[in-house]
C-alpha cells in the first residue's frame, strides 16, 4: 500500500507529535510503501519569516531523520523540490467547488487567527493537499483528526474526477492515530500539547534531560492523591500515565498498581527519570545529523529524484485524461 504523509517546517518537533503521529510513521515504513514530506508550500500560507523558513525547512528534515525515519526504507522529500505538486493542485482547483473550501474548519480558523492574511492560497490548502496525496496514488494518509476533513475533500475531489474524466486516482483513507491525538498540555491538561501554547507544557522531542525534568516535575496535577487514569476527573495525572506509558510500552494499569500508594511527586520524579533517558538518543541523533548539512542534502536529494520519477506519471496519466495532451 502506498502511504503519505507531511509535516509543514513551522519549529521543532514534540513528545506529543512524536507519541502520536510520528511514532505511527516510523512503524509503518517497515511495512509499506511509504512517501513523507515537509511540506514547506503549505507553511507560507500563514505569516512566516522567509529565513527562518529555510532554517525550519532543513531542520524539520533533520528531526524526521533523528525520529527515526529511515531513508532506505521511505521517499522522504521537500515539496516544494518537486513542481508537479502545484501544477496538479491547480488542476484540481477546477473541479474543487469554493463552497467546500470556504467551508473548511481549518480555513475558518486561520482566517480568525491572522485576519490580515487571508489569502487565496490559505484557501485553496485543501486542494495542495489533496494534490500531495494523490501524485503518489495514496491508499493511506496517516495525520490527526484535525486534518481528516482534508482528506475528506479529497475523497471528493477524486469521486468527481473520476466521474467525469475517466478512472484515474484511488480513494485515500485518512488513517487516525489511536491515542497520540490525546497527548494534552502539561501546563493545560484541557488543551493538546502544541509548540505555540505554553512552553511549560510542551516537551520537545530533542530537549535537554533537566529541563525535561523540570516541566516533568512542575506539571499540573490534580487534586486528591491516587495515581488513577480518569481522564475527566483527573485529566494532569491520566495525561502523565498515558505520556508513561507510550513511551514505556507498559499498560496503564500496570504503571497504576506500580505506583498504588506512592505520592505524585514519586510517580513524577520516576517519569522525569525514564523520558529523560527515553529522549537521549533521539537528542543525540539531532546534534550529529546538524553537523552533516552535505549528508542530509543527499537524501533529500535522492528522495526527491524518487517522487519525482511517480509524479511525473501520474501527471501525465492527468493531462491525458483532462485533454491537455495528446
Ligand atoms: N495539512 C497537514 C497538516 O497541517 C500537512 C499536510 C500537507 C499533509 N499535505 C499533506 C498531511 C498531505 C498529509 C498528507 O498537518
Amino acid at each position: 500500500m502506498r502511504v503519505f504523509s507531511g509535516i509543514r517546517p513551522t519549529g521543532s518537533l514534540h513528545l506529543g507529535n512524536y507519541l502520536g503521529a510520528m511514532r505511527q510513521w516510523i512503524a509503518i515504513q517497515e511495512k509499506e510503501d511509504c512517501v513523507f514530506c515537509v511540506v514547506d508550500l503549505h507553511a507560507i500560507t500563514t505569516p512566516y519569516d522567509q529565513k527562518q523558513l529555510k532554517a525550519n525547512i532543513f531542520e524539520l528534515a533533520v528531526d524526521y531523520l533523528a525520529a527515526g525515519l529511515n531513508p532506505e526504507k521511505c521517499i522522504l522529500f521537500i515539496q516544494s523540490t518537486v513542481k508537479e505538486h502545484t501544477e496538479l493542485a491547480w488542476l484540481l482547483g477546477t473541479v474543487t467547488p469554493l463552497g467546500e473550501l470556504k467551508r473548511m474548519t481549518q480555513f475558518k480558523d486561520k482566517s480568525k487567527q491572522h485576519p490580515e492574511y487571508v489569502n487565496a492560497g490559505l484557501l485553496n490548502y485543501p486542494i495542495l493537499m489533496a494534490a500531495d496525496i494523490l501524485l503518489y496514488q495514496t491508499d493511506l494518509v496517516p495525520i490527526g483528526k484535525d486534518q481528516q476533513q482534508h482528506v475528506e475533500l479529497t475523497r471528493e475531489i477524486v469521486r468527481d474526477f473520476n466521474n467525469r474524466f475517466g478512472q484515474v486516482f484511488k480513494e485515500p483513507r485518512a488513517l487516525l492515530p489511536q491515542i497520540g491525538d490525546k497527548i494534552m498540555s502539561l501546563a493545560e491538561p484541557e488543551k493538546k500539547m502544541s509548540k505555540t501554547g505554553n512552553q511549560k507544557g510542551c516537551i520537545g522531542l530533542f530537549e535537554e534531560p533537566e529541563s525535561i525534568k523540570l516541566k516533568i516535575m512542575a506539571a499540573v496535577t490534580d487534586t486528591g492523591k491516587e495515581i488513577r487514569y480518569n481522564p475527566s476527573k483527573k485529566p494532569g495525572i491520566s495525561n502523565l500515565l498515558t505520556i508513561y506509558s507510550l513511551a514505556s510500552g507498559k499498560p496503564i494499569d500496570q504503571l497504576e498498581k506500580e505506583f498504588d500508594k506512592k505520592r505524585y511527586s514519586d510517580f513524577k520524579k520516576s517519569l522525569a527519570e525514564y523520558l529523560a533517558g527515553y529522549l537521549e538518543p533521539f537528542r543525540r541523533k539531532r546534534t550529529e545529523l546538524l553537523t552533516r548539512e552535505v549528508y542530509v542534502n543527499d537524501i533529500l536529494k535522492r528522495g526527491s529524484q524518487k517522487a519525482l520519477t511517480v509524479a511525473q506519471s501520474t501527471m501525465q496519466e492527468v493531462k491525458t485524461a483532462m485533454g491537455l495532451e495528446i
